[in-house]
């Protein structure tokens, strides 16, 4: 048995300790932003690992720490692991140091997911700005891959400038599928290199007709004021609250309920969301 084999046996035995993963391909995105595709190297482990769109992970860089990355990659495509990752701190850091190849740990998957059971046969509205694509993405293609248990499906878009949007290939192609309606906007785009709309994520409403808040579920990722602005038209729209479903991620720790760092409110982020509808989150403290 080789030695990294010998060490994921004994690190599964662990819950609290990852297994090992390796990266088998890295794409760079938007700046400081790169995509992951990792892959478990005990076969146990990959079998193992059922995800939900909305979940997260552990992600550990060897003698470094370890931080908590959305899931991109839906769970209709196992195998491989996709993880878009921002460069903002000492682990993640570390990660984008790490050629292709290397090892990483991986522990997870965490979370509640979106609703999927719940939101099938209805209408779906996404909403996303910036790196919020990176959560989102998961659910969009789970959407796409089960298309005949959904009726429409909407992506709204949006980002600061073109050099920050991510998937820039793949959003090319999206806006051309007739089974998604794939809006795509910037604030402003200096190069003039952008052949899409211009203005806030909002503005892209005004592209969609005939939404109906009674069968529609709007799932919405990004910073926080893509989040306030979103949420006031969507009840402008006479959507209820509980069919806005945020994603709310906070100084994730353990993933399993037990350090408190991820608690708002009454509520721990890892266990009862990262995916919230509005209803909660407008009950717990802070929350957006
Ligand atoms: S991350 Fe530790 S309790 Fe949620």
């Amino acid at each position: 048995m080789l030695r990294d084999q010998r060490l994921s046996y004994r690190l599964a035995k662990n819950p609290y300790q990852p297994h090992l993963a390796r990266i088998v391909a890295i794409k760079p995105q938007a700046r400081d932003h790169k995509l992951f595709q990792v892959r478990f190297e005990d076969h146990r482990a990959a079998d193992s690992f059922r995800s939900k769109p909305g979940q997260f992970v552990e992600l550990s860089v060897i003698g470094t720490g370890e931080c908590p990355i959305s899931i991109s990659s839906p769970p209709t495509r196992p195998g491989v692991i996709e993880l878009c990752v921002r460069r903002v701190g000492r682990v993640t850091s570390a990660l984008f140091k790490q050629p292709t190849n290397s090892l990483v740990g991986l522990r997870g998957p965490y979370g509640n997911g979106y609703p999927v059971e719940k939101m099938e046969g209805n209408d779906l509205l996404l909403v996303a700005g910036g790196l919020g694509m990176a959560p989102l993405r998961s659910l969009l293609w789970f959407a796409l891959d089960n298309r005949a248990d959904f009726n429409r499906v909407i992506l709204l878009y949006g980002c600061h400038q073109p050099n920050e949007v991510l998937f820039r290939d793949e959003m090319a192609g999206l806006v051309t599928r007739e089974d998604l309606e794939c809006h795509l906007t910037v604030d402003t785009d200096p190069d003039k290199i952008w052949p899409y709309h211009i203005g806030v994520v909002t503005r892209l409403f005004d592209h969609v007709g005939g939404l109906n808040p009674a069968t529609t579920y709007a799932a919405i990722c990004g910073p926080p004021v893509v989040y306030k602005f979103v949420v006031e038209k969507l009840l402008e729209l006479n959507f209820s609250k509980g069919r806005i479903l945020m994603s709310l991620e906070r100084m994730m720790k353990c993933g399993v309920g037990k350090c408190l760092h991820c608690s708002i409110g009454h509520k721990y982020t890892c266990l009862d969301g990262p995916i919230f509808t509005y209803w909660d989150a407008i009950n717990l403290r802070e929350s957006i």
